[in-house]
């Protein structure tokens, strides 16, 4: 049912954890399901230097959280705000149909964390 990249990123998933000093954080929460995930980012001159993730949800949820923190990481925050679900499945080499919707958390976690990074830092950092 699942790739062999999701399997391996559900069973070592990256960047889990807390950012103690955040400069923005995103929790999201899927109304089908009612998993949620919750997403910190570090943001240094306009880059994300660090993002780690902690999400209460199916095997789908975590492989596309792990995905999405590693294809933020190093990026200015207007790339990061392109990132699509769609490039997340793509990039675990596909979701079964049913569990695409799990994958919309990682982009709204991550939408969510810039979101609250632009309110705290109207002028950047
Ligand atoms: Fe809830 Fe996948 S079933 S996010």
């Amino acid at each position: 049912m699942y790739s062999e990249k999701v399997m391996d990123h559900f069973e070592h998933p990256r960047n889990v954890g807390e950012i103690a000093d955040a400069s923005g954080t995103g929790t999201v929460g899927n109304a089908r399901c009612g998993d949620i995930m919750k997403m910190d980012i570090k943001v240094e001159n306009n880059i994300i230097t660090d993002v780690k993730f902690k999400t209460f949800g199916c095997c789908a949820a975590v492989a596309t959280s792990s995905m999405a923190t590693e294809m933020v990481k190093g990026k200015s925050v207007e790339e990061a705000l392109q990132l699509t679900n769609k490039a997340v499945a793509e990039a675990l080499d596909g979701l079964p149909a049913v569990k695409i919707h799990c994958s919309l958390l990682a982009e709204e976690a991550i939408h969510a964390a810039l979101e609250d990074y632009h309110k705290k830092h109207p002028q950047g950092e």
